[in-house]
């Protein structure tokens, strides 16, 4: 048995992939365009299992996905693959139209005629995961209630508005084909090979470079942060149990405004590695212009997913938190090869 993962090079792709092969012998084929966000030497550790194979290759390439479904006959494609950042979304919103929606789009035919083609049992227990964003579900305000599966969709960003629409293009392939899809709608990730243009690494990252730590507008906006390895475990869990066309959220129970995360960052870095001048490095903490559209809130309801699928995160903030700072700490190369190149070219567009 095999299944097919795509962006698996990218921040959560990669520790799905690394998860999946921990737990199981069920081999993974990864397709991976390998853009800015898409690095080998996440999967380097795999470089020998027979177990994984790499493909380079475009999920909108509709001949590339069905020559690898027809292949590698996978029983289960889980999708990764997408555009992730919300900043770079309002810079350029043009990539994120072409893979996470045009890209969508096609792998979805590529694999509406795979499934089309199965007989039998096979038939029967394939499943296309489409993994998304508790984003889709737009902004929160203080005393709103969690996001639930019901919410309606309200995208306020360029990624957002490109999210919504694989889901709803997921959705209408199980609707009108049959496709026998799953759809999940994640809060904020965090963990090990964590791209350093988001919040969590980018603040390790600048606060042990001597940098200033960006605070867009008033730092009060509030993310709900789960550990990636819990994401992963749902996503085992969904693709294993989950109801076919249901969409099931996932989150942490960890709502946390911006200013608190960069605070707990600079306090545990001050334990872990003192800054050689004494201070925290919570001086380096500098407010700067908000991001335009800003979204305030998001909080997610995980309750379906605990109650019919029994999935709950195994890591509090607290312990999870520890756990990627030390993983940075003992991880310098990683970052310094990820950071230099064209990650300055962006982090000078962005902050300058
Ligand atoms: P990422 O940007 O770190 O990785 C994305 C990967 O997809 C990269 O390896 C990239 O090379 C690859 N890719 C991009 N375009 C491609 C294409 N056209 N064809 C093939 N591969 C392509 O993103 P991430 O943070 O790992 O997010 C993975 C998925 O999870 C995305 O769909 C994202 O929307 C979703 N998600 C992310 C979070 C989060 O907090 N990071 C939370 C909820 C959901
Ligand atoms: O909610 C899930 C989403 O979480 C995913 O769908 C996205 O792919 C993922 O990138 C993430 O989106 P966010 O925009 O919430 O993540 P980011 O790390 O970019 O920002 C987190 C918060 O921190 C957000 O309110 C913006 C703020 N921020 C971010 C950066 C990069 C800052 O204040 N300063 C910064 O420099």
């Amino acid at each position: 048995m095999t299944i097919l993962v795509t962006g698996s090079a990218g921040f959560i792709g990669a520790n799905f992939v690394l998860d999946w092969l921990a737990h199981h012998d069920e081999a993974v084929v990864s397709l991976d365009k390998l853009t800015y966000a898409g690095n080998l030497a996440n999967l380097q550790s795999l470089e020998a299992d027979a177990r994984h194979t790499f493909v380079q290759g475009d999920i909108g390439d509709q001949a590339l996905v069905a020559e690898l479904l027809e292949k590698y006959q996978p029983r289960a494609v889980v999708n990764f693959a997408a555009e992730s950042h919300v900043d770079r979304s309002i810079h350029g919103p043009e990539d994120f139209i072409q893979t996470n929606i045009v890209g969508t789009f096609r792998m979805l035919e590529a694999v509406r005629a795979y499934w089309k083609g199965l007989s039998g049992e096979a038939a029967g227990t394939f499943r296309f995961l489409h993994v998304s964003t508790d984003e889709v579900y737009g902004s929160l305000s203080p005393t709103d209630p969690a996001f639930t599966e019901t919410n309606q969709y309200e995208p306020n960003s360029p990624y957002s508005a490109s999210k919504a629409a694989s889901d709803h293009l997921v959705r209408a392939y199980h609707h009108t084909y049959g496709l026998p899809v799953l759809t999940t709608n994640c809060s904020n990730n965090y963990g090990p090979y964590h791209f350093p243009e988001k919040l969590i690494p980018l603040v390790i990252h600048n606060a042990l470079a001597g940098k200033d730590l960006p605070i867009y507008g008033d730092g009060q906006q509030i993310r709900d942060w789960l550990y990636v390895k819990d994401h992963c475990s749902a996503i085992r869990r969904v693709l294993e149990g989950g109801k076919l066309g249901e969409t099931y959220n996932v989150g942490g129970w960890n709502e946390k405004a911006n200013l608190d995360v960069v605070h707990t960052l600079c306090d545990i870095l001050d334990q872990e590695q003192p800054r050689a001048d004494g201070l925290s490095y919570r001086e380096q903490l500098t407010f700067v212009k908000d991001r335009p559209g800003h979204d305030r809130r998001y909080a997610i309801d995980a309750s379906k997913l605990e109650r019919e699928l029994g999935w709950k995160p195994a890591e509090t903030f607290e312990t999870g938190i520890r756990k990627t700072v030390r993983w940075y700490l003992d991880n310098q190369e990683w970052v310094n090869n990820i950071t230099s190149g064209n990650y300055r070219d962006w982090v000078s567009k962005q902050y300058q």
